[in-house]
């Protein structure tokens, strides 16, 4: 059956792409410049996000699209839930002042979802995060930027190469008991003593189309998913649809 992602290819229009819990669209941004038509879906009100946009629970938004038939509008879904039930930094420092735990897990239900959607898909998580499998992981040397943020990806129904890591040019810059380092990268995260400045997050990232810091310290760098949407639409087989 000639699916319409097929057609949207044939006539060379941008194949859609679902990107769920978009915050204000790092992710997205990156897939826009790849050559996606992107639709985002967030639990929170984002009016930063640069293109279509549902305002709603991304699962549920995603069993109706199932449910619907209309998933078939999309070419390749992307995932990022919230990590904060189980990453490394809540974990850590954040749990013991109450802050950890208290974010249902949202990875298991949405891959299940995923997998039943027959389509391509990304889930992202950040390292710390144990119940992701690691196809492919990026870090933002590789792609000059002034943050490190390695970031995970388990990808369903298709392949990546994994980039070589390239070495660190120097150190995250701020305060670390009571001592300030210097350095090339800026910590996009969090909001406590010696974080960086909106301007130096936004320039640190590559993000210009928002200046709210919860959602650049949420954001994946565009260069990121640029990457990995090149990538698919290069394993993507041409498509060619009869008269
Ligand atoms: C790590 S951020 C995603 C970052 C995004 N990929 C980017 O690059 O900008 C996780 C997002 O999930 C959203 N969220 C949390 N629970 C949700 C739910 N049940 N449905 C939809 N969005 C949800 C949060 O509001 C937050 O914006």
């Amino acid at each position: 059956m000639t699916q319409p992602t097929d057609i949207r290819r044939a006539r060379g229009l941008r194949p859609r792409l679902l990107d769920l819990f978009s915050c204000a669209g790092g992710a997205a941004m990156g897939y826009h410049r790849a050559g996606f038509a992107v639709d985002g879906v967030d639990i929170a009100s984002r009016p930063n996000y640069p293109f279509a946009y549902h305002h709603g629970d991304a699962p549920e938004r995603l069993a109706a699209l199932i449910d619907s038939g209309e998933i078939e509008r999309y070419a390749f879904v992307h995932a990022s839930p919230p990590c904060q039930a189980k990453c490394a930094l809540t974990v850590g420092t954040n749990q013991s002042r109450g802050w950890g735990g208290r974010h249902e897990d949202l990875v298991a239900p949405t891959r299940e979802l995923l997998e039943k959607t027959g389509l391509p898909y990304i889930i992202e998580q950040p390292n710390g995060r144990a119940d992701i499998r690691r196809d492919l992981t990026l870090c933002g040397e590789m792609f000059g930027l002034g943050v490190i943020r390695h970031r995970n990806f388990e990808l369903g129904g298709w392949t990546i190469e994994q980039p070589a890591h390239v070495a660190h040019r120097g150190r995250v810059r701020g305060w670390r008991h009571g001592r300030y380092f210097d350095g090339p990268y800026v910590a996009a995260y969090g909001n406590g003593g010696g974080k960086p400045s909106i301007p130096e997050l936004q320039a640190a990232m590559g993000i210009t189309w928002t200046d709210v810091r919860e959602e650049l310290t949420e954001a994946i760098p565009p260069a990121y998913t640029e990457f990995i949407g090149r990538a698919h639409l290069a394993a993507m087989a041409p498509v060619e649809v009869a008269a």
